[in-house]
């Protein structure tokens, strides 16, 4: 077991699961590109670093039916969730568990056929630091993959950060609004891994996502980018009524609804880095 930075945001899986169907298909798509696993006469074995609710975790169990997962999380919320939810045997007598730990220290405790991450090491300074460590735990063979968010500098965020660095905000929140902004370039990100002598592929895709009801970006904020400020601000319910009414304003002006719904682009870079057999 890893320590638990004791300064991270607290976490709502019930409203990050409000958005699961357009959360998950990121997932499925960086499922698609992983190449076969080394493991033939044994189960693979499969960890999941920042793994959330652990409904994507699962479907992992859905490729590779008899694998041993470990999903790894800093947040008690989303482990109970998840350990709740789907630890124990998968569907095709695999088996499912769920551990805490820093990705920002987490290194392979033995060797993996693969090591998967979603949405997550964006949260996570300084991440590409650990590519080595990581790929030097994989079997032979064995892939490193990630997805993680490309939309800093879209409305929704750039709003964010504006509004956090307001006076009145900047001195209540201090760096809390920009804590999540941790990615590399596509470029960078495949120059790195191809460095350390793997296989890489490495895109990005902008989903044109449609939401429905009313402040949806706002709602979908909420369970990820806001976690920060929603976390500073704490039981001041008083101040996160004030912030929230800021900041739904802003977005209200720069995601209009739409006769269908509110269109809320958001672009994704992804990668698999597959280590020579
Ligand atoms: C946006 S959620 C993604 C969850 C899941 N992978 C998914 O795709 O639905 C980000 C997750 O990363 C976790 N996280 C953030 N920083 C982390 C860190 N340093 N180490 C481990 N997990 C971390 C959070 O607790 C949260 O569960």
């Amino acid at each position: 077991m890893h320590s638990v930075h004791s300064a991270a945001p607290t976490w709502d899986p019930q409203q990050y699961l409000r958005h699961s169907g357009h959360r998950t298909r990121p997932f499925l798509d960086l499922l698609a590109r992983i190449p076969g696993l080394p493991a033939q006469d044994r189960p693979a074995r499969i960890a999941d670093l920042g793994s959330g609710p652990g409904n994507v975790t699962v479907l992992l169990a859905d490729r590779w039916t008899d694998a041993h997962i470990t999903g790894f999380d800093l947040s008690p919320e989303m482990l109970e969730r998840a350990e709740k939810d789907w630890a124990g045997t998968t569907r095709g007598g695999g088996w499912l568990d769920f551990r805490p730990a820093d990705a920002a220290h987490w290194t392979p405790d033995e060797p993996y056929d693969l090591i998967v991450s979603n949405a997550a090491l964006q949260w996570v300074p300084n991440h590409p630091e650990s590519f080595a460590a990581w790929i030097d735990g994989l079997h032979p063979g064995g892939t490193l993959a990630f997805q993680v968010p490309g939309n800093f500098t879209s409305p929704s965020h750039a709003l964010l950060g504006e509004l956090c660095e307001t006076p009145e905000w900047r001195a209540r929140l201090g760096d809390q609004g920009r804590r999540f902004v941790h990615v590399l370039d596509t470029e960078d990100y495949l120059t790195r891994l191809t460095g350390l002598g793997c296989e890489a592929d490495v895109w990005e895709t902008t989903y044109c996502q449609l939401l429905q009801g009313e402040d949806p970006v706002l709602d979908w904020v909420k369970g990820t980018a806001l976690r920060p400020v929603l976390t500073t601000l704490g039981d001041d319910e008083e101040a996160v009524d004030h912030f929230l009414a800021q900041y739904r304003a802003l977005l209200a002006e720069a995601y209009p609804p739409g006769p269908y719904g509110t269109v809320f682009p958001f672009r994704r870079l992804f990668a698999v880095a597959r280590k020579r057999s």
